[in-house]
């Protein structure tokens, strides 16, 4: 059984393929905004249409397949941005027709989790997602994930990503804000807000991003990044306490972040969790999670399948 899965919800191209033991391929390509700017739907979505052939052959390349050996393909149909979405839905359709077989639908953030409970043999962790669209913590019961805590507005992620927009930096932000916050111990104080199990970023943004005037860039990103990382492990916190889950598991783009990793470790350890993050490979977006995912839910696949721009993590049916 090998499956092909699709990854176009925003600025990754990806293509995976996953067999019955493992993941066998996994190659991408990145759309970057110009300087200074944020995603264009538009623009990432031209970057998708003019790589996903190219992809397509490197991933089956490294295999040395044919598309004939191909048994079922995935794709992340939402969330995400429609024009891009439409790219990758566009591709599996394309590829369903030619070779005919089915489709299974992804949701793109049970994905990040999926693959990560993988690589890491995570059995039944309490969940930190965290990247550019998605902060969500979660465990899984009753056939769904359940959804403790979550941004209010925008992704950490995006905001990493708009700090670093007002210091003139590229995207990704959230790697440029980390380097720089290595550099400094300072703390200036800026808006901690959480609300219940929830998260709200964009005030924190908007205030680090007056500072520039009075303080250096990396004193900034240090204030934001202890900021932003300590209203998250806060709330992961309590809901660790609260369930009492075993494990803590790291994952989505933001996961690359070695403060977080050194916060999320010294707070599970003290609550006797263990801690797991994947491979880097594995935490932003890639191919190889979608088709990882849909060989694991091949029962869902269809003959025909459509976009789900707001597809939310808790209405994806587990079925176990
Ligand atoms: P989703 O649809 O799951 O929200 P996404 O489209 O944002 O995903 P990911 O690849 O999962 O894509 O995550 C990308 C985000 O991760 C970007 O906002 C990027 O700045 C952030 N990121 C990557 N590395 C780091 C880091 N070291 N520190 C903080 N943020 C990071
Ligand atoms: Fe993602």
């Amino acid at each position: 059984m090998n499956c092909l899965g699709i990854e176009s919800t925003a600025h990754t191209l990806g293509i995976g393929i996953a067999n019955q033991e493992d993941i066998i391929a996994n190659e991408k390509d990145v759309y970057k905004p110009e300087e200074g700017k944020g995603i264009i739907p538009r623009e990432a979505a031209e970057h998708h249409k003019e790589v996903k052939k190219e992809v397509l052959k490197k991933a089956l390349k490294e295999d040395e397949m044919e598309k004939e050996d191909i048994d079922i393909i995935a794709v992340a149909n939402g969330p995400g941005l429609p024009p891009c979405l439409l790219q990758g839905v566009g591709l599996a359709r394309e590829l369903s027709k030619e070779l005919e077989i089915k489709i299974v639908p992804v949701n793109h953030c049970i994905a990040h989790i999926e693959v990560a409970k993988k690589e890491t043999n995570a059995e039944d962790p309490l969940v930190q997602y965290v990247s550019g669209g998605n902060t969500q913590i979660l465990s899984h019961a009753d056939g769904r994930y359940r959804i403790y805590g979550e941004t209010l507005d925008i992704g950490i992620g995006n905001a990493f990503d708009k700090l670093a927009r007002s210091m003139g930096l590229e995207m990704p932000g959230g790697p440029k804000i980390m380097k720089l916050a290595e550099k400094s111990n300072k703390y200036i104080e800026l808006p901690y807000t959480v609300k219940g199990m929830d998260l709200s970023f964009s005030g924190l943004v908007t205030q680090a991003s007056k500072k520039h005037e009075e303080h250096e860039k990396e004193h900034i990103a240090n204030s934001f990044q202890e900021t932003a990382l300590s209203m998250l492990v806060e709330v992961t916190e309590r809901a660790l306490a609260h369930t009492k889950k075993e494990e803590l598991l790291l994952t989505g783009g933001v996961a690359l972040n070695k403060r977080l990793r050194e916060m999320d470790g010294k707070m599970a350890e003290e609550h006797e969790a263990s801690f797991h993050v994947p491979q880097n490979e594995y935490c932003g977006d890639n191919g190889a999670m979608i088709a990882y995912t849909g060989r694991l839910y091949r029962e869902k696949a269809e003959k025909e399948i459509d976009i789900k721009p707001r597809w939310r993590t808790n209405q994806y049916k587990t079925n176990k």
